[in-house]
């Protein structure tokens, strides 16, 4: 997940590699042509393939659900929430949310996230204050990050979009190597709970809060 230092990549063996490659093979055997997805579908955590160039691993259901019940928690009843570089948390909220219990944007490089309509916003971390004018400045009550790199750049630039579009709460999701530095620039101490993806990663992981949470336990 480095885009600079290979020691940050995360390494799959040989095994989970082998089952990557029969999951990619039965993904491309099921979308055809015409074949086509019914809004539930749409919203399924991992209803997007993986794709390794940009760094995306998705949480497990159990985690995705950990975390969108800890946003909407935290959000309150109508509240706003963003979910950057975390689409699988997004589709979550979508499942979970009621009609008005909550707003929820993905902000995402992956265009293939454009399927979700006006929540979808694009973002590129290395142009961390170039978004779209629809997302106003300090209008999110809480704002989940997961960047795609295990970088000081990497999530120096993120925090400056997570500051720019949060009203207060933040709830980072990177790599524990990533502990001292998320402090410095976000203030956010370690979480107990443990988030977990669907494929087996050699680093850590670890959640991060600048608040109190019982759902994360920190
Ligand atoms: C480690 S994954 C986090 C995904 C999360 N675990 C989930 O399940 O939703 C990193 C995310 O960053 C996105 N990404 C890749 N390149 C990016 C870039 N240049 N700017 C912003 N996001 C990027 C990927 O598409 C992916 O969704």
């Amino acid at each position: 997940m480095s885009d600079s230092d290979d020691d940050d990549v995360p390494t799959l063996s040989e095994h989970t590699l082998a089952a990557l490659r029969d999951f990619y093979t039965e993904q491309e055997t099921r979308s055809g042509p015409g074949v086509e997805s019914t809004p539930s579908e749409q919203f399924a955590v991992g209803a997007v393939g993986e794709d390794w160039r940009m760094s995306q691993f998705w949480y497990t259901d159990d985690t995705a659900t950990r975390l969108a019940q800890e946003l909407l928690h935290e959000a309150g009843e109508g509240g706003r929430i963003a979910c950057v570089s975390a689409p699988s948390v997004y589709q979550k909220l979508k499942q979970l949310a009621g009609p008005d219990q909550a707003s929820v944007v993905v902000l995402e490089y992956d265009r293939r996230f454009s399927i979700y309509g006006h929540d979808f916003v694009f973002y590129d971390y290395k142009e961390p204050l170039s978004l779209a004018a629809s997302v106003a400045p300090h209008s999110f009550d809480v704002v989940l990050a997961d960047p795609p790199y295990l970088s000081e750049e990497c999530l120096s630039k993120v925090s400056q979009t997570v500051k720019f579009l949060s009203k207060g709460k933040v709830l980072l999701c990177t790599g524990a190597v990533m502990e001292n530095v998320a402090k410095q620039l976000l203030d956010v101490k370690v979480c107990n709970f443990l988030p977990k993806h669907n494929r087996n990663l050699s680093n850590e992981f670890r959640c991060f809060v600048n608040y109190t949470s019982r759902l994360l336990t920190c």
